[in-house]
């Protein structure tokens, strides 16, 4: 299939200093790079892209639940105007991801992170049909169907993305699962129903429409306790792959009806011309090189806290016993 090759291996030239809004999915990426043909799926990135894909803090990781560390320096959020109805601009297929613009003035502070960061933008990832999974973090070796990634820069660095990607902690992603919510109800939620129905006004590569409906970044977070997360410093998790990202995968998932998931991997196409489907747009799993995952601290959840006071009460007994 020569021309499905051709179509899914665009170059995809994006100079940063001429957009007006820059976004950080593929930012500053000059390379051609795909998702499923063998010579530029995720498996070539460090050889067709050296800067930075080849380095040894890549992201997505697998987060081996019972090695987070405990950290009591993640606190909770503060979010702002996660809960506005119009920060939502615009909708856009990107050849690679379906990604939501958002306004000025939405933003992420709190939770550890050093500074404020501004939001610019969401975006998606998943797979190919319900039993063909998507995300790109896994938990204990489990994947899910779709992740949504928050993405925000640091506020001191005014949305310039070029300095973003050079400071590791230029930018922070905050990681969603997506799962499929129990029982055989469709349309759920709303918000979700919502949003997905913009998939069919934005089919081809580079096509983009306005969302004018009123939904919220809480809408589409909901039921997600977003005090419980997973912290570890990684990448993009495109070329060029820059070690420039605190990352925020939090426990709880977003639970949306399967019919919505399944809109993502049937509706929207890499190409101009409606050939090619957009599917599984995730990168592999990458080695942890010795990072360390942290969690919140005070559940003990994650942490070994709980077989270690299992074993304090042990020696304490074995002690007792012996006297
Ligand atoms: C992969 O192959 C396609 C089709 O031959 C070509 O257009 C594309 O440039 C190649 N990509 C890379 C990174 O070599
Ligand atoms: C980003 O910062 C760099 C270095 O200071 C500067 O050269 C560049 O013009 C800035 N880009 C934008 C879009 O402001
Ligand atoms: C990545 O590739 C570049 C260019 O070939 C090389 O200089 C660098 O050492 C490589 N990094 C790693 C971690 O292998
Ligand atoms: C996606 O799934 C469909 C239906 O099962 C299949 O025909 C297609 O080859 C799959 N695409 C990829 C890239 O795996
Ligand atoms: C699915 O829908 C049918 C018809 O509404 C209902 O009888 C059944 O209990 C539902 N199953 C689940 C698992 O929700
Ligand atoms: C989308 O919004 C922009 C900016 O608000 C506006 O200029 C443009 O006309 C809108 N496009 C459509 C198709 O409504
Ligand atoms: C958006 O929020 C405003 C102010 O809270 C509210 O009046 C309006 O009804 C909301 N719109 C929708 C569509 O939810
Ligand atoms: C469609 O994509 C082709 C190849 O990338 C490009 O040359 C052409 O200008 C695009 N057409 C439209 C209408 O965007
Ligand atoms: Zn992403």
């Amino acid at each position: 299939m020569p021309n499905t090759l051709m179509d899914s291996c665009q170059i995809i030239v994006v100079l940063i200093a001429s957009t007006l809004l820059p976004t950080v999915y593929g930012a500053a990426s000059s390379v051609a790079w795909c998702y499923h043909d063998s010579n530029c799926s995720y498996t070539t990135w460090p050889t067709i892209a050296t800067k930075y894909c080849n380095g040894s803090s890549q992201s997505p990781i697998d987060i081996v639940s019972a090695s987070a560390k405990g950290d009591s320096k993640l606190t909770s959020f503060t979010f702002t105007k996660f809960g506005d109805n119009s920060s939502m601009t615009h909708i856009k297929n990107k050849g690679k991801t379906v990604q939501v613009e958002l306004a000025s003035g939405v933003q992420v502070s709190g939770g550890g992170l050093t500074e404020t960061y501004d939001s610019l933008q969401f975006h998606l990832h998943w797979g190919n049909g319900s039993s063909s999974l998507g995300s790109e973090h896994t938990v204990d070796g489990k994947r899910f169907p779709m992740e949504l990634h928050i993405v925000n820069v640091k506020s001191s660095l005014n949305k310039n993305t070029t300095l973003a990607v050079q400071d590791p902690a230029g930018l922070a992603a905050l990681g969603f699962f997506i799962e499929a919510a129990s029982g055989n109800g469709t349309g759920t939620p709303a918000s979700w129903k919502t949003l997905t129905s913009y998939l069919t006004t934005i089919t081809k590569n580079g096509d983009i429409s306005n969302i004018t409906s009123g939904i919220s970044l809480d809408d589409l977070l909901t039921g997600v306790d977003r005090t419980k997360y997973y912290r570890y410093q990684g990448s993009l998790t495109t070329p060029n792959c820059n070690e420039a990202v605190v990352w925020t995968v939090f426990k709880d998932t977003i639970k949306i009806s399967q019919d919505l998931i399944n809109q993502f991997y049937t509706t929207v196409h890499i190409d101009n011309t409606s050939t090619t489907l957009m599917v599984n747009t995730f990168r592999g799993i990458q080695p942890t090189n010795g990072r360390v995952v942290t969690t919140q601290a005070a559940s003990g959840a994650g942490s070994t806290s709980g077989s270690s006071y299992l074993l304090g009460l042990m020696s304490l007994l074995a002690f007792l016993l012996r006297r």
